[in-house]
């Protein structure tokens, strides 16, 4: 054996040399590289060549680095494709299910790699503060727990099918309004335990590929030059994937050389080599910033196979059976029933028809922006298709929202207002209104004056303004922006085949001024309107907003504000009912074991979604209200039960401190609450916390 000793180091040095790290892969190249291959490497480009579309990493050819291709999300792959269109962001955070953001996610992973793609520019998972952010619908709502989960599990399903994903927007871009100009000025507790966790959770767990910056500054300084946000805060995590800009949000050179931003898209406005060029020569900055650029996106494409195998897939169709099941399994769990009378599940009658009207009954809404999809020919399901997929016993009829017939309507079994917005008027760089778009009030109102067996059908990214109409209907339902299933979906809940599971992800406050966030969401300082285009100038004071709520967005602040939403976060109505019994609270592994069972007491399937709140009782720090820290989705049979096990890490009792810049725990009393809603507590013990 002895003789044998130096052979095997040869060989073991020999293996560790040739299996290098992908950063010593990355540092080589990068010592090989020009100043302009460089400068060619951390942006975009708009050009010619097909690879010059603004959407991939550049190639240096001579060192046989390829063109690397990115698109968006997060409803599916799009950006010169047609593609699976899976329910949006807010749909996902709505099903309350881990699982069905992670299929989601290796749908897209699957629908990426079929065409080539190795970059996906999502999940997006800005807080929710009002219902009038123009791109509530991509997110996650206004729980950082909830939040944090869905973006974990959706970015684990991306990653898994060997795709990176990028998550957005880095940070504080929670209004569409002027989202170039406005900053967002917040305390730097508010941040990290409201706006920073599902970002961290995806960097220190979910080992996300991608960071993409916001377009906003974060108390004065843009997110693409802003040191403190990303080397302070996203480097200290431990991040060391690619942070990219989004998409003409870089403003300075020097700001963006100096911040730690690695690569510019969608073109090289100010990384270019001029200004390195200049600046360099300036002594400004140094090329060893330039090369930790290039390190981050070298290392990150290696570490994915991408330098050395094709990012196309050819073994795996662009019409993917697994993405379209995917989809309508988000779309299945998503719909959130807030009303309902009794007219719910709808009775087959062969006698009396459903009529279905309303600008969304015969067509698949979108989010507008870059969220928005282009579908496969024919995968699209519209309401109407999916109620008149029902069969017999179903009499399905499509009315001109336009010129309703009040008179059918008035002998109809059940009449369906398909309500809501459109990419039109919900989506990217604008602001949406709390009121639905001009005459859907009206027609929601009139329908249900002529039959009281009205069912409406909202799809938006978040509240709308029900007050007009919400003691006139039957039912309502939230269902989103479901994607190509949506149809389907909502046709198999109204039904009855399957019975709503959604919970809301936001608070429903029921009026857009009891939303003790809606007096610090408009700008704090008065200036002129001005459009989100792109300025040459720089503004000595940027026009801000004050997150002046603090931590107590949404939820949290019921009590400290003294409101009463009308319906609150983790509400939704199934066509069952649940009890909750034998709560225990075990100290375990340092933090708690809380165990109870849910009974199905109904008559019919149903999913409950069980969650863990919990109250600090006397705690010497102000703390939130409430705070979500765990939940559990349980599908159950009539009469049948399923015991629940959540695990409360020490952490759950923390809060961040600005003194030390860091996490801290308050022991003391805590209530302990098992809930079907923030307002709905079922089972609680208050435990001591050391
Ligand atoms: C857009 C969006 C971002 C998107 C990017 C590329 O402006 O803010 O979410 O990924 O540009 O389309």
């Amino acid at each position: 054996m002895r003789k044998l000793l130096p052979v095997l180091l040869l060989v073991a040095g020999s293996v560790a040399s040739y299996a290098q790290s992908a950063r010593e892969r990355a540092e080589e190249l990068v010592s090989k590289m020009t100043l302009e291959e460089k400068c060619t490497l951390i942006h975009g480009e708009r050009g010619d060549a097909e690879y010059e579309d603004g959407f991939h990493i550049m190639p240096i050819p001579r060192l046989g680095i390829p063109a690397i291709r990115m698109a968006d999300g997060p409803q599916g792959v799009r950006n010169k494709t047609n593609s699976t269109y899976y329910p949006c962001g807010i749909s996902l955070a709505a099903s309350w299910n881990r699982d069905v953001a992670g299929k989601v996610g290796e749908g897209i992973g699957l629908d990426a790699r079929a065409r080539g793609v190795a970059i996906m520019l999502c999940p997006g998972v800005n807080i929710y503060r009002t219902a009038l952010c123009g791109r509530n619908f991509e997110y996650y709502g206004e729980d950082p727990y909830l939040a944090s989960e869905t973006a974990l599990h959706y970015i684990s399903g991306i990653q898994s099918k060997g795709v990176m994903a990028t998550i957005k927007h880095f940070a504080l871009n929670n209004q569409e309004f002027d989202r170039h100009g406005v900053s967002s000025n917040a305390d730097e507790r508010t941040i990290n335990e409201i706006y920073f966790p599902a970002f961290r959770k995806a960097v220190e767990e979910g080992n996300v590929a991608c960071v993409m910056t916001s377009y906003n500054p974060i108390n004065g300084t843009h997110a693409s030059e802003n040191s403190w946000l990303i080397k302070d805060n996203l480097r200290a995590w431990g991040f060391d994937g690619i942070v990219m800009s989004d998409w003409t949000s870089t403003y300075s050179a020097i700001g963006c050389f100096g911040s730690g931003l690695d690569l510019e898209m969608p073109r090289g406005y100010v990384m270019n080599y001029e200004n390195a060029k200049r600046l360099l020569d300036s002594g400004v900055i140094e090329e060893s910033w330039i090369d930790e650029k290039c390190r981050h996106i070298l290392q990150t494409v290696i570490e994915y196979g991408f330098l050395d195998n094709p990012v196309k897939d050819e073994s795996i169709p662009e019409d993917c059976d697994i993405s379209r099941a995917n989809a309508l399994a988000a779309a299945l769990e998503a719909p959130v029933m807030l009303k309902n009378n009794g007219i719910l599940p709808l009775k087959k009658s062969t006698k009396k028809s459903i009529i279905v009207l309303g600008p969304n009954a015969d067509i698949v809404p979108y989010g507008g922006g870059s969220g928005r999809m282009d579908p496969i020919e024919g995968r699209n399901i519209t309401l109407f298709a999916g109620l008149s997929g029902l069969g017999k016993g179903y009499k399905v009829e499509l009315m001109d929202w336009k010129a309703p017939d009040y008179e059918k309507i008035r002998k109809a079994g059940a009449v369906i207002v398909a309500a809501g917005f459109n990419y039109d008027t919900e989506g990217e760089d604008f602001d949406r209104t709390y009121a639905l778009p001009e005459g859907q009030d009206e027609l929601i109102s009139k329908v249900a004056a002529a039959n009281s067996n009205t069912v409406v059908v909202v799809y938006s990214g978040g509240e709308v303004d029900v007050s007009p109409w919400i003691d006139k209907v039957g039912a309502l339902l939230m269902a989103w922006y479901s994607g190509q299933e949506g149809g389907t979906a909502l046709a198999r809940i109204l039904s009855g085949k399957v019975s709503p599971s959604g919970r809301l992800p936001f608070t429903f406050w029921g009026s857009i001024d009891k939303n003790p966030a809606s007096a610090n969401y408009y700008l704090s300082k008065p200036y002129e309107n001005r459009t989100s285009k792109r300025y040459s100038k720089r503004f000595s004071q940027y026009p801000f907003v004050e997150y002046g709520e603090g931590i107590f967005l949404g939820y949290r602040g019921m009590s400290h504000f003294g409101v009463e939403p009308m319906f609150p976060l983790g509400y939704g109505l199934t066509y069952s009912k649940f009890d909750y019994s034998g709560l225990s609270v075990e100290p375990s592994d340092g933090g708690f074991k809380v165990s109870f069972t849910v009974t199905n007491t109904g008559k019919a399937s149903a999913s409950e979604v069980a969650q863990l709140y919990i109250s600090a009782e006397g705690s010497s720090v102000i703390k939130a209200d409430l705070e979500l820290k765990g939940y559990e989705k349980v599908s159950l049979d009539p009469k049948k039960s399923a015991g629940i096990t959540i695990f409360l890490p020490k952490e759950a009792f923390s809060h961040y401190d600005v003194a030390s810049h860091s996490w801290v725990n308050d022991p003391g009393q805590y209530k302990i609450m098992i809930a079907a809603s923030a307002l709905d507590i079922r089972l609680s013990e208050i435990i001591t916390v050391d």
